[in-house]
């Protein structure tokens, strides 16, 4: 089945010349997407909402358009995977990605009542606001879906590869919804979560030698980049309403990038137990001879890229964060 890459329109792509390469790499960044008239993301939703009097039917449209044009079938990937013949290790791969997209869909339902919410909380006070948290909450259906399709793939494969099944109660467990944070804060979290999730997958696929289990990888790889980019459209729309604070992305970069911080998932020494929710990276099981696709430089990487876009405030160094967040918080 084909699908073609995420999009994002023209004027998104202002990044520094190296980030910018690396999303050019991904087949991300396509300056006449619009005017091509291929699907796209719309990155710049403050104006479009503000100066190109788009609406929320247009930009509906717009989520639709890009949603259809990647779809793909589950089904139709994994009779393309020769079973008998994926190493054990590239199985562990396959067990752990099962477990973790397990917690994606009380992330979504999640993002769908708080972002309804905030619709109606700026409702005549911010309303370009409001329309943005609309936006976002429509937009959650397409994620969800999107994630389903992830989880079904993985946790079915690893059923056919006779590994350790995912319990009921640990199911229900993966599914407990997330608390409520500041909207800023959670769609930061939730960039960020995409990167390190498209990375991990990204190496996975690189090391796989199987072609249908590594064609599997190479595809939710490339989502889990398109949810990225749209989450960071919603955090960049919030920060150009002014209503939001550019110190909050800040904060939940560093609370992953600083040392012994979340980007570093399950092997941190000390991961929090949360009786709340479960966080995907902190449940990540790595076993003897198995690969764990860390490149914590490239998660880095595209974090600065991600807080660039979203803040417009450049930074290329963990202690830069960790600067610019005391700066802004006005330490
Ligand atoms: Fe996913
Ligand atoms: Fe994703």
């Amino acid at each position: 089945m084909k699908t073609v890459n995420p999009l994002i329109e023209a004027g998104a792509s202002q990044q520094p010349p190296v980030a910018r390469q690396q999303l050019e790499t991904s087949g991300l960044a396509d300056e006449g997407a619009r005017d091509s008239g291929k699907p796209f993301i719309v990155a710049d939703l403050y104006k479009a909402f503000t100066q190109e009097g788009r609406t929320l039917v247009d930009i509906t449209w717009e989520q639709q358009r890009l949603h259809e044009s990647r779809r793909w079938s589950v089904m139709e990937m994994l009779a393309a995977i020769d079973v008998e013949g994926v190493t054990q290790s590239d199985r562990l791969l396959v067990w752990n990605a099962g477990r973790a997209e397990l917690t994606t869909k009380p992330g979504a339902d999640r993002l769908t009542r708080q972002a309804d919410a905030e619709c109606r909380r700026w409702q005549g006070k911010n309303d370009v606001l409001s329309a943005i948290m609309q936006a976002c909450g429509t937009w959650s259906r397409y994620w969800n879906e999107e994630e389903a399709h992830h989880e079904t793939s993985f946790n079915r494969l690893a059923n056919l590869f006779g590994l350790e099944r995912v319990s009921d109660d640990t199911f229900i467990e993966f599914r407990k919804i997330f608390p409520d944070d500041d909207m800023l804060r959670t769609l930061t979290l939730l960039s960020i979560s995409e990167i390190v999730a498209a990375v991990n997958y990204g190496n996975c696929a690189r090391v796989i030698q199987e072609p249908g289990l590594k064609a599997l990888f190479k595809q939710v790889a490339a989502d889990e980049i398109q949810h990225m980019n749209y989450f960071v459209a919603f955090a960049k729309a919030l920060v150009d309403s002014g209503e939001y604070a550019a110190k909050e992305a800040f904060a939940v970069a560093h609370f992953f990038l600083r040392d012994g911080g979340e980007v570093h998932g399950s092997k941190r020494q000390r991961v929090e137990q949360r009786d709340t929710h479960v966080n995907w990276w902190d449940h990540l099981e790595y076993r003897e001879g198995m690969y764990s696709p860390d490149a914590i430089d490239k998660k880095e990487t595209l974090i600065f890229n991600a807080l660039k876009r979203i803040t417009g405030i450049t930074v290329s160094s963990a202690e830069e964060v960790e600067d610019k967040w005391m700066e802004l918080v006005g330490c």
